[in-house]
């Protein structure tokens, strides 16, 4: 299996830490360095979005693979095809494993952004990043209910490798599209604050759904002990995933 087939079949790596990625939302590197040190026994993916880019900028991704992440840059890339084709031109050399692009910029624009990422990784001599198509914001709860379909199959038509969805939204995404890897953030413990995540869930109902990949963010890095939360979160995925032999390595080394 190449690099890139890696990333993209999360369930089928024993190592379920790359089925975790903690959002590093700061806007200072040395904060989130330090955050993704305290919780890497339980997370194996950094996400690193607008803000700790505008703030950082590659360097962000950088110091973070070296750290032992792999990294999520998540730009939800949405201009005219031909701005994003360049652009992911020059995010592919970063050395992220996962790019996002938003999905409401439609099929030829996700379709630029997919060659654009797989020009410019060749051109680097980099493994090519996996792109996301982000179908609907979990914190917009009022978008007609025929937006979803429309963008999973943009994100299938593009040569997308996966799509970033609500956890409500996974079982529609993989009817329509099973091969696509299903990416989830708004993850909140039972009882937690939802900040202003509209369409929040417990991280069991999202794997139950068939999430591939869980973003956490507030839950863990809000926490006043940010260890503490990480492990009883992953701890109660553990507890839940042992009735199945194959997720038998839940448990983080
Ligand atoms: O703190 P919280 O767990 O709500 O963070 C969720 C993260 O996932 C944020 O970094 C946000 O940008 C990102 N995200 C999201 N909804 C999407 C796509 C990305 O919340 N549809």
């Amino acid at each position: 299996m190449t690099p890139a087939e890696t990333a993209v079949t999360p369930r089928k790596n024993s190592d379920v830490r790359n089925r975790m990625a903690i959002a590093l939302d700061v806007d200072d590197l040395v904060e989130a360095a330090r955050i993704a040190r305290e919780v890497r026994p339980w997370f194996g993916v950094a996400k690193v979005g607008l803000e700790l880019f505008s703030a950082a900028g590659p360097d962000a991704v950088l110091e973070l693979v070296d750290t032992g992440y792999r990294v999520f840059l998540d730009l939800k890339l949405h201009d005219i095809p031909t701005t994003v084709r360049r652009t992911a031109q020059v995010i592919a050399a970063i050395d992220a494993s996962y790019v996002t692009m938003h999905a409401a910029g439609g099929r030829a624009m996700l379709r630029a952004g997919v060659e654009g990422l797989a020009h410019g990784a060749a051109g680097a001599g980099v493994v090519t990043p996996v792109a996301l198509a982000v179908t609907v914001l979990t914190s917009d709860d009022d978008v007609p209910p025929h937006v979803l379909g429309k963008r999973v199959k943009a994100a299938l038509d593009a040569g997308c490798a996966g799509i970033v969805c609500a956890s409500s939204d996974v079982r529609e995404a993989k009817q329509l599209a099973p091969r696509l890897v299903t990416v989830v953030p708004g993850i909140r413990p039972a009882g937690a604050s939802r900040h202003d995540q509209a369409r929040a869930s417990t991280p069991q109902a999202a794997l139950a759904a068939g999430a591939d990949v869980l973003v956490i963010g507030r839950a863990v890095t809000a926490a006043a002990d940010r260890a503490k939360a990480a492990s009883e979160l992953v701890g109660s995925l553990a507890l839940e995933r042992r009735q199945r032999p194959e997720d038998a390595a839940v448990t983080p080394r």
